[in-house]
């Protein structure tokens, strides 16, 4: 598996990120299998939040499984988020919030520290410099390694940046060839005659780059917001045409193809996947491995409905 550094971050981290948001389902064996193939797979960083599941389940589930992974705590990177309280219908991050979100992650997750922590998406009523104090107590604390971000645009991070000391090594938002609105506008630019033109997130893109602000781009495979995957989906018949092409030249699977476009990308970001099934795994971390050129890259962007302006 292909590594990376993080600028001001981690160091020598996977480009696929195992997503654990859908492990609340799991058994504790089968997400012990799920983490064991993932690290097998060459996958090191695994990605939770505390909302993922009815009170942080997926990060209980996860700490249950562990010991049976034979995974050592100190061989992988664990992120998690705070903000999102779908419980309270609100999004918070007040200082207390982000404190005591942290020691539960941590209480639930059974470890001493996280490598990363991510604010997940804006509280529209934030103070950043709330954020300020909450992230020198979790540093200080040791409890937070690395800081980062996640659904933020570009002005969001600079008031932030304006007050918290630590680098924001991480932006984390949607990127699929299906959901490619932060790679399209820049194609459109000013064309009336199409939505793709339309600037959703303040050019994120670019400026995570001139930043050295790492994307991680959650639900590569699916449609929309959580609509299923268009892997096999007879809904996108030339997208699977040509990721199957592709698929059977590199020998391997289409899910390997849409991944790998995004590994494709020069702003080398990370692919974060939310599958639980073992071999939809071992068949993901093969992108890493993939060289897909200039024009491949372009063919499947095509296929998933752009057109050249
Ligand atoms: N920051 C944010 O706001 C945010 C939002 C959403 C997600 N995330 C993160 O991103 C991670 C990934 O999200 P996601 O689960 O939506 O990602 P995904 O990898 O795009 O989708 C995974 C889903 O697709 C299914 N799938 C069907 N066929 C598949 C195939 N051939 N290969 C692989 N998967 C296939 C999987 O089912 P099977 O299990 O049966 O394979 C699973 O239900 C999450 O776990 C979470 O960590 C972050």
């Amino acid at each position: 598996m292909k590594k990376i550094n993080i600028v001001n971050g981690p160091q020598n981290v996977s480009v696929i990120i195992q997503g654990c948001m859908r492990m609340p389902g799991l058994t504790k064996e089968a997400a012990a299998e799920v983490i064991r193939t993932a690290y097998d797979s060459g996958i090191n960083f695994y990605d939770h939040a505390s909302c993922y599941g009815e009170d942080g389940a997926a990060e209980k589930k996860f700490a249950e499984a562990f010991p049976l992974s034979g995974v050592k705590r100190e061989d992988i990177y664990i992120q998690s988020k705070c903000g999102l309280c779908f419980d309270r219908n609100e999004f918070d991050w007040t200082k207390e919030n982000i404190l005591s979100s942290v020691d539960d992650s941590l209480s639930r997750l059974k470890v001493e520290y996280l490598d990363t922590l991510l604010l997940h998406r804006p509280d529209l009523l934030y103070d950043p410099e709330e954020v300020a104090e909450a992230f020198d107590r979790l540093e200080k604390s040791g409890k937070v390694r690395f800081f980062g971000v996640s659904n933020l645009v570009p002005m969001q991070i600079e008031l932030l940046k304006k007050y918290v000391k630590q680098p924001l090594i991480i932006n984390q938002v949607q990127l699929s060839l299906e959901q490619s609105q932060l790679i399209d506008q820049a194609l459109y630019m000013n064309n009336k005659t199409t939505e793709f033109s339309i600037n959703r997130d303040g050019n994120c893109l670019d400026y995570c780059r001139l930043s050295d602000i790492t994307i991680q781009a959650w639900s590569p495979l699916q449609i929309g917001m959580f609509g299923g995957t268009f892997i096999d989906n007879p809904d996108f018949p030339e997208l699977n045409k040509a990721l199957a092409e592709l698929a059977e030249r590199e020998k391997v699977s289409k899910t390997a193809i849409a991944l790998a476009w995004i590994l494709r990308h020069p702003a080398k970001m990370q692919a974060i996947i939310g599958t639980m099934n073992p071999e939809h795994i071992k068949d993901a971390c093969m992108a890493a491995d993939v060289k897909l050129s200039h024009h491949d890259w372009y063919a499947l962007y095509l296929a998933a409905g752009k057109y050249l302006p």
